[in-house]
């Protein structure tokens, strides 16, 4: 008999369906601009990738903790309304919170293929095996690639599919973009298809702050990672102990902003772009923004991508939203 343990788990390429940046490009369009960025997802390499699955478990960092929590609760009522045949999820990830939504479904008798997409192969494959050794019935069957490529090559195939974007990721896109991705997914959803939607809320500005500077260091070792990859893959000489990591919350705007800041002049070379650049004190790159939402601003942001509101699951102190959304 085929088992599910004796089956490989392999990932499935998605191709884009726009036209995507390199690193190369972003670095010539970020790094090279007087305002300087990059895009999160290169964070997210072998080792960037278990740097976030540490903070996950920091004490300061509640939104893991406490979106688990709320899904643990919530996921009955959740399977029982969407009766998925397919759970797919947008930056899987280790896939640690899907346990919930699988564990409902074996109790409701309801047995969807698991499908997350993520950019981080590793990560997929590795989880993906400890989820078919808890959950024997469970197909996994992971696709890879970048979700901000386009969406049209997604094989959304079923008729239920509940697709999933935890987290808080949504709020690391500006708000524009938040609308644009979120249309875009809906755009490949078909009428029985609902979207769970996972995002941190406003609340004390110093929970908040501590959650993006845990004590332990993780955070900082997290975003000054993005500096070793600029130099393993672009053939850079980023000097790390020139760097320090510098996040704080900004109130006027709702958001996190996440820097990495030059605290000693350097001259950095990237062999190969051929180019180099004067990093000098005070200096930053934006490297990530966490936008936090009201519960009526995050009803907006989906009402204005085109979805109807279905289910609104929430926890109070530490805040967070879970969204059940449907097409109209
Ligand atoms: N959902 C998990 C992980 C969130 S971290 C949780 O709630 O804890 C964000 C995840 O999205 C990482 O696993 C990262 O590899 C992935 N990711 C980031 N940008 C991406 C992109 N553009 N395309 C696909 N995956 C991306
Ligand atoms: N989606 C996560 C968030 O906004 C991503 C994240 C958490 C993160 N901590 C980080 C990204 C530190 C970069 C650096 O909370």
């Amino acid at each position: 008999m085929d088992t599910h343990l004796s089956r490989e788990i392999t990932c499935c390429p998605v191709d884009p369906t726009k036209s995507v940046t390199s690193l190369t490009e972003d670095v010539v369009a970020g790094l090279f601009a007087s305002n300087k960025r990059l895009p999160p997802k290169y964070f997210y390499d072998d080792h960037g990738s278990e740097l976030f699955d540490q903070i996950c478990d920091e004490p300061e960092y509640y939104p893991t903790r406490t979106e688990d929590a709320l899904l643990e609760s919530s996921a009955r009522d959740i399977v029982g309304r969407v009766k998925p045949d397919r759970i797919i999820e947008f930056g899987s990830g280790m896939s640690r919170k899907i346990r919930h939504l699988l564990s409902a479904c074996s109790e409701l008798e309801y047995y969807p293929t698991y499908v997350p997409f993520d950019v981080c192969d590793e990560v997929m494959i590795k989880s993906g095996r400890e989820l078919v050794e808890k959950f024997a019935w469970l197909n996994v069957a992971p696709l890879s690639g970048d979700y901000t490529a386009g969406l049209g090559n997604l094989p959304i195939k079923g008729e239920c599919n509940l697709v999933i974007f935890l987290g808080g990721t949504i709020g690391n896109f500006s708000e524009e973009q938040g609308v644009m991705f979120l249309s875009e997914i809906l755009e490949v959803m078909g009428p029985t298809d609902r979207l769970l939607l996972g995002a941190d809320r406003v609340k004390d500005p110093n929970v908040l702050h501590a959650a993006y500077n845990d004590v332990a260091g993780v955070t900082a070792a997290f975003n000054l990672n993005l500096l070793e990859v600029l130099n393993r893959d672009l053939g850079a000489n980023f000097d790390r102990e020139n760097f320090e990591h510098y996040a704080f919350y900004n109130p006027t705007k709702n958001q996190i902003e996440m820097y990495i800041m030059c605290l000693h002049e350097q001259e950095v070379r990237f062999d190969k772009l051929r180019r180099s650049l004067r990093f000098r004190e005070g200096n930053v790159i934006c490297t990530e923004i966490s936008r936090k939402f009201t519960r009526e601003q995050l009803e907006d942001m989906l009402r204005q991508a085109g979805f109807k509101i279905c289910a609104h699951y929430e926890s109070h102190l530490p805040s967070f939203s879970l969204v059940l959304a449907a097409p109209p």
